[in-house]
Parts: C-alpha cells; structure tokens; sequence
C-alpha cells in the first residue's frame, strides 16, 4: 500500500472532521475522494502529506509514518492544493526554475526539467508571461507541473478541475492518466461525479468524516443501483402503483416529482408505462446509471447543494 489511514479522528476543538477514517491506496491507481463540501477530505489529505497531525489513529504513506518522516515522505510525493500557491509576479518558466531549486536541481539538469514540464504541460504559449496574466487553466497547468517537479511517486491533487472549463479539464485527465501509465499513484478529491468516473479506478464517498461507500465506480453502480435509470414525472402514489403492478421493488431516488428507478432490465418497467399503469409515459428517459446516482441515493445529497 502506498498510503494506509487506519482509524484516523481529526478534530478542531469540538468539530469532528475525520472520524475514524480507514483508507488504503495501492500503488498505480488514481484512487477519487469524492464528497460534499464539509466532508474531510482536504482534511485527510492534509493529514497524508504531513502539513496535519491526526488527533488519533496511523497514517502511513510509502510504508513510514508520516510524522516522524516527513521530510522523507515529502520528497517522493508531490501535492496541487485546492488554491494554488504560485508567485504571481513571475513567468512559469522562474516559477518553475524556483522550485526546481527548492528541489536541490540546479545547472542543466534544472533547466531540462524545467523545459520538459513546460512541454508536458503544455505551457509553452505562455511560459514567458507574468501567471498574474495567465487564465485559471493556464494557472493551474502550471501549479500541476510545480507539484511534478521531482517525479513523484504519488501525486496528490486537492480539486485539480474546479471551475475549469471543459477543454482544460479534459486536458487535464489526459495527463493523469500519462503519469499513472508511467507508474505513478494519484489521489485526488473531485466534486464532479463523471470526474471520477472517467478517471478513478477505486473511488471513496466521503461524508461527514468517514467513508459511506467505496470501489470501482462500476461496482458501486452495480452493488448499490443497476445498470439503467429509468427517469419519469410521477407523484409517489403514481410510483407506488406502478411498482406494485411491476410486483418489484427496485432501488429508487425521487427529486420533487421526478423519480429515478434503476433497473438491470428496463423492459417490463417501461411496458408497464406504456400501458398506463401510473406515471406520465410523456417524460420517460431511459439512461445508463452514473456514479452520482450512486451518490445520491447513499447520501439523499447532491453535490451542488452545498454551500
Ligand atoms: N483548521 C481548521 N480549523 C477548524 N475547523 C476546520 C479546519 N479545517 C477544516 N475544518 C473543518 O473540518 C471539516 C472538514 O473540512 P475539510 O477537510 O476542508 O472538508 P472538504 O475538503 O471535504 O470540504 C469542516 O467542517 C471544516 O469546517
Ligand atoms: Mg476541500
């Protein structure tokens, strides 16, 4: 395991932000903290990359506690934060050559490391202008090459997409998925759902603290749901008389007057429509179930309803 949370609490004074937490990632996954704001997930990051101190509990990361190693710990991993930490006055390219240096790279070796990221990252466009003048995108390329500096063997990444545009975020995947390829582990926190999907081998629902549901997120759709959603304008009697004439009692998830019911087989549901048993058969949507559908059901929350 290259990251072991065994029974991990965190409190701030009487607020309970970790609870209990046990958590482990393997080598060579992209392992998704998923959760609502407010969950613990900043907070259990903290605590992996040693910048927090766990109330009680073990974190291990590369086999070591973290505590006492953490000068050790810091130099295999590197970390993107929810905010970025960059010198605004300054191009990429003497953001990058400054860290390079805290990194103890200097002479060529800095340079060639310092060209490749611009390259990987594809920052080249703008590797000369002041990141006061840069787009959020191109700030947070630049923030993600900093935290790969020394080659991490685990990267972190606390939200790497928020408020990103389509074409950045994208981009953005595309070069996890490089690093993963090349070996490396990614943790990271998301609040977008199909984020994680695409992306995350293993995926962890946090809520208040502690892990609700965890695995692959196809699994967590099959264990928790099924394969389709079937989508319908009904009132709950109308849902109620419509399963009862179905005779089963699939999982469910109602919004206001639109009810979810997932289904391996959609067929003997949509007859049922079709023949007017309840339900308005107009606005019917049969769709592949997403992991927020898990989400919503194992939590009755939705991401975007949090402050
Ligand atoms: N330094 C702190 N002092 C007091 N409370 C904190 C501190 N950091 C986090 N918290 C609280 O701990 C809880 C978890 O926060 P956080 O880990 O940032 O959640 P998330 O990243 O999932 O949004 C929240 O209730 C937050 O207000
Ligand atoms: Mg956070």
């Amino acid at each position: 395991m290259i990251v072991e949370v065994s029974g991990v609490t965190k409190r701030f004074g009487e607020r309970v932000a970790v609870d209990e937490l046990t958590l482990n990632v393997p080598q060579g996954v992209c392992f998704g903290l998923l959760g609502p704001n407010g969950a613990g997930k900043t907070t259990t990051l903290r605590m992996i990359y040693g910048v927090t101190l766990p109330t009680s509990g073990q974190v291990r990361v590369f086999g070591m506690e973290v505590s006492p190693n953490v000068r050790a710990v810091r130099q295999r991993l590197g970390v993107t934060l929810q905010q970025n930490v960059l010198i605004e006055s300054l191009s990429p390219r003497a953001n990058l050559a400054i860290f390079g240096r805290y990194h103890l790279l200097d002479g060529a070796g800095l340079a060639r490391r310092v060209e490749e990221l611009i390259d990987f990252m594809e920052l080249r466009s703008h590797a000369d202008l002041p990141v006061a003048k840069l787009s959020g995108g191109y700030q947070r390329r630049l923030a993600v090459a900093l935290s790969l500096m020394n080659r991490p063997e685990l990267l972190i990444l606390d939200e790497p997409t928020t408020g990103l545009d389509p074409a950045v975020r994208l981009a953005l995947w595309s070069r996890v998925r490089d690093l993963r390829h090349e070996g490396a582990t990614v943790l990271l926190t998301t609040h977008y759902m199909d984020e994680a999907q695409r992306l995350c081998d293993t995926v962890a629902i946090m809520s208040a603290g502690d892990i609700v549901a965890q695995g692959a997120p196809e699994e967590l759709i099959e264990r928790y749901l099924a394969r389709h959603a079937v989508e319908l304008d009904a009132t709950p009697e109308q849902e109620y008389a419509l399963l009862r004439a179905l005779g089963d009692s699939p999982p469910r998830y109602r919004s206001g007057n639109r009810s979810m019911i997932y289904l391996d087989d959609p067929a003997p549901l949509l007859e049922r429509i079709r023949l007017g048993a309840g339900g308005d058969g107009r606005a019917v949507t049969v769709r592949p179930t997403h992991l927020e559908d898990v989400f919503l059901t194992l939590t009755g929350t939705r991401l975007e309803d949090h402050p």
